[in-house]
């Protein structure tokens, strides 16, 4: 099919989200330094824990996604040059509630001394000399590219604030915060998506392109196969949760099964992402199963917090 692009008609749909957008941005505007634990660091400067290797892992592979962000602007500028207006300024706001969330990871990892933070500079510094260019050919690619995206990484902040809850609840909150931000900009994104589809069904087919190939926009970043290889092992996010979470959410927002294209290609993706879904599904359940914590290792996590909180008690 010719390139996706916005389609016209549907300009005054996309300006009610963004103004939707605007506003739940608005009631929930903060500021990095409010979720950094500046006052337990100066009431006890060895008030934070030291981060496990796993979460150190986790919220260093978030780091190094954000602070790519120079990129992802410029490259999403480039691809919505000439596209419908609410679009164009969306990426300015996004842009802006973006900045922070790097700043906020990179201040609490040296406020608790973790890492090394001249080998994370090192990284950074590669990490964003190499940039991000965006796999989508179209407009419509673009915003199903940035929906799929936004939700993998708020279901990611969520993931990992959810593994270190007990380790260090502050960074936990930092995480919890940052995943909201990414919720308010995946529903622009997804609802964008969803009122081209009902508009033009025939957008199946670049949408599949992209449900096919998405990867997480900091793939090039070092190591990064074996960084998820391990944060998939440890339980943080795998491909059980990316399928249940992710996939599984916008399919059913999107009614992926339900269109009713026209066209011959379009239908031909549709039985294609459809075959697809099958497997995936079934490799995500297939993961679960042998990821699932034992009965031997559950009953360790609860004897090990029974005695955590007895030790908190007795004030040890
Ligand atoms: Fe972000
Ligand atoms: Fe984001």
């Amino acid at each position: 099919m010719t390139a996706a692009n916005l389609i016209p008609s549907l300009e005054p749909k996309l300006r009610d989200l963004l103004d939707t957008h605007r506003e739940r941005a608005a009631a929930v505007d903060w500021a990095y330094h409010e979720y950094l634990p500046l006052a337990e660091l100066r009431a006890n400067p060895d008030a934070l824990p030291k981060l496990s290797p796993t979460t150190y892992l986790a919220v260093e592979t978030a780091l190094f996604t954000e602070v790519n962000l120079p990129w992802f602007t410029s490259g999403l500028t480039q691809i919505f040059k000439g596209a419908l207006a609410p679009m164009r300024e969306f990426i300015h706001d996004w842009t802006s509630e973006e900045d922070q969330h790097a700043m906020l990871l990179e201040t609490y990892l040296l406020l608790g001394d973790n890492g090394d933070h001249r080998e994370r500079a090192r990284l950074r510094k590669q990490i964003v000399r190499v940039g991000w260019e965006p796999n989508v050919e179209d407009h419509f690619q673009a915003i199903a590219y940035t929906a799929m995206q936004e939700l993998a990484t708020q279901v990611f902040y969520l993931r990992v604030a959810h593994f270190c809850q007990d380790e260090d609840p502050l960074l936990a909150r930092a995480l919890r915060r940052i995943a909201r931000d990414e919720v308010l900009h995946m529903a622009f994104y997804r609802d964008a998506v969803k009122v081209h589809l009902i508009a033009e069904p025939n957008y199946i087919e670049p949408l599949v392109k992209i449900m096919l190939e998405f990867a997480m926009p900091g793939y090039l970043m070092p190591d990064y196969a074996t960084r998820s290889a391990i944060l998939s092992r440890q339980g943080v996010y795998g491909p059980d949760h990316y399928f249940n979470l992710v996939v599984e959410k916008l399919w059913k927002e999107w009614d992926v099964p339900g269109l009713m294209p026209s066209a011959e290609t379009a239908r031909e993706a549709q039985r294609k992402v459809l075959a697809q879904h099958e497997k995936l599904g079934r490799v995500a359940a297939r993961f679960a199963v042998r990821n699932a914590p034992s009965a031997k290792d559950r009953e360790a996590a609860v004897v090990a917090r029974a005695q955590q909180e007895l030790m908190l008690k007795f004030g040890e």
